[in-house]
């Protein structure tokens, strides 16, 4: 069991839990995430570890209540307890002073991309993320980057916050006018597809963080296999980053 030590809400129907979780903390690196069991008759789901705190021993995800299991952690309120949480699992992400890396989020991607960003401003790099969202309320996390030293680029489908239009739109002006030296996306598939895309013909080295496609997140179930560079890999266990370019 694992006791939620406190909730906020980041957007609609999205919440962030503080779990009590100290051995997860202790081992815990940027891009990795573990797997919650919110009662002993729920599905198991994979979360990104969006921050940890190694002597506090808590642990914070985000999550958007989309289904039954999303639901029920969702609504696990402060004091409550979740089953189990297992982790961290999967490779981390590689962080390296790179020079200027843009992280690109997508909707709730952006939890995913957002240890990332702040690991990669920590190791020296200037970091520009771009958050794109359907709308204002879908845009998540951008006061808590910015207040880290990062630059926050805004892009919604709707106009209602930041730029109109996609978030390949402030890509693009970016890599016209400060061409990065690293690209990471976070989000809707065809969101990191579009971003893959964006990059290729410059060679700019992107990598896509493809949690989409995690199922259960042990590498069992087979539901996240993917070809990268003509190879089967499994997301949840030789991932969750690959080489954009080679998926
Ligand atoms: Fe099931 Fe990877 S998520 S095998």
């Amino acid at each position: 069991m694992a006791r939620v030590l406190d909730t906020s809400e980041t957007g609609p129907g999205i919440r962030r839990l503080r779990i009590d979780a100290p051995r997860v903390a202790r081992h815990w690196r940027a891009g990795q995430f573990v797997i919650i069991r919110p009662t002993d008759l729920s599905e198991r789901i994979p979360l990104t570890i969006a921050a940890a705190d190694r002597t506090a021993g808590w642990i914070e995800v985000i999550v958007q209540a989309v289904g039954r299991t999303t639901i029920e952690i969702a609504g696990t309120p402060a004091g409550g307890e979740l089953a189990d949480v297992v982790g961290p699992l999967g490779v981390p992400s590689d962080i390296e002073a790179y020079g200027h890396v843009v992280v690109v989020g997508g909707g709730v991607g952006t939890a995913v991309a957002y240890p990332t960003a702040l690991a990669l401003g920590r190791a020296g790099n200037r970091v520009t993320v771009i958050v794109g969202g359907r709308s204002r309320d879908l845009v998540i996390l951008t006061d808590e980057m910015r207040a880290a030293g990062l630059e926050v680029v805004v892009t919604t489908d709707d106009g209602s916050a930041g730029r109109h239009g996609l978030v390949t739109d402030a890509l693009a002006e970016i890599i016209e006018a400060d061409p990065p030296d690293r690209v990471i996306a976070a989000g809707p598939i065809p969101m990191m597809r579009a971003v893959a895309a964006a990059t290729r013909p410059y060679g700019i080295p992107t990598m896509a963080s493809l949690n989409p496609i995690m199922v259960d997140g042990t590498g069992m179930c087979g539901g996240c296999r993917v070809r990268v560079d003509g190879e089967v890999r499994f997301a949840c266990i030789d991932g969750p980053e690959f080489d954009a370019h080679k998926v």
